[in-house]
């Protein structure tokens, strides 16, 4: 693997899958892999597990790590090309380069701005990080993609999959009270959708649609309580609007995912990557109950970052 970025840098979704299964029954059996090897993580965003798995991950590879937080820790970045610079400090084509002499991946995460699609979808930021760095990029998401996050939940999808020839997963939009990325859904219906033996629905309220490249295949279906019948796994994520770009459309309560729901599945799992509000998009209930596989899903993180690290890496030792 050259780079992770995108499902499509996978070259087999079901070997990486099961790579990272074993990687989880024996983390520090590769401790090779890390020797004298730096990862930098670079974060234009807050994050807790994205930045702790990913610190857990080298260490059971034996590497380092540094980790450089863009809003609080650095010069004051310039974004744009060609800009007089009289009111930023240091141009990102330069910091990015820098950084890069100082390790041996470029971990990074950015963000969407979620006011100008074409910006977000064309994922400039990210593209300009990658194409300055001169080290192999890893995504801790992206403007529009989150594939570690993805690979995470797909492994905890296969470790709890019922013994049936098909399974049914569902992406429910769940409410909440800003606007927020796309990335997770995104990815998720891209990476779900390929799993072998599943069947996957989207459900979401009119007007939410995602960006048909990446929920292609799905069935999508309005009625949430509809889609939730024999689900046997609820994965609920709120997102903005991607037709009517960063916005909220609907305040609607009764998609909050609650025991009523889950009672309509067929004692499905449920999912989501936290933070998660609670009681504004799961119930405490449910996010307390057993069928809550949350915690499971944050470990895997863990497994899912060190096999992508392990799987560029491999092409260094
Ligand atoms: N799920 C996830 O990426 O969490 P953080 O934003 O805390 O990293």
């Amino acid at each position: 693997m050259k780079q992770f970025i995108n499902v499509d840098d996978v070259p087999d979704l079901p070997q990486l899958i099961e790579k990272a299964l074993n990687v989880k029954r024996t983390p520090f059996a590769f401790k090779e892999f890390g020797r004298n090897k730096t990862i930098g993580l670079v974060f234009f965003n807050p994050s807790l597990r994205t930045r702790l798995s990913s610190q857990k991950a080298a260490f059971n590879l034996g590497a380092s790590t540094w980790v450089f937080n863009i809003n609080q820790d650095s010069w004051k970045i310039e974004m744009d090309d060609g800009t007089v610079m009289e009111n930023s400090q240091e141009h990102i084509k330069d910091a990015i380069a820098v950084m890069s002499l100082y390790c041996d991946i470029l971990a990074v995460r950015t963000f969407p701005n979620l006011l100008e699609r074409d910006y977000d979808y064309k994922e400039l930021l990210f593209n300009k990080i990658k194409h300055y760095s001169k080290v192999p990029i890893v995504s801790l998401e992206s403007a529009i993609l989150h594939p570690l996050q993805s690979l995470a939940d797909v492994m905890t999808i296969e470790e709890l999959r019922p013994a049936k020839e098909r399974i049914k997963i569902v992406l429910s939009w769940a409410p909440h009270v800003k606007a927020l990325p796309h990335s997770v859904p995104n990815s998720f219906a891209q990476w779900a959708s390929k799993l072998q033996g599943a069947d996957l629905v989207i459900t979401h309220p009119e007007g939410y649609a995602l960006d048909e490249r990446f929920s292609r295949g799905a069935c999508i279906i309005h009625d949430q309580d509809e889609a939730f019948k024999g689900a046997d796994f609820i994965y609920a994520k709120n997102w903005s609007s991607f037709i009517d770009y960063g916005k909220l459309l609907c305040h609607d309560m009764d998609w909050m995912i609650s025991r009523k729901k889950m009672a309509l599945t067929d004692r499905a799992k449920f999912m989501h990557c936290l933070p998660v509000r609670r009681n504004v998009v799961v119930e405490d209930a449910v996010l307390d109950g057993e069928e809550a596989v949350v915690l499971q899903q944050a470990e895997n993180r863990v497994f899912a970052v060190q096999t992508v690290f392990m799987e560029i890496l491999k092409n260094m030792v």
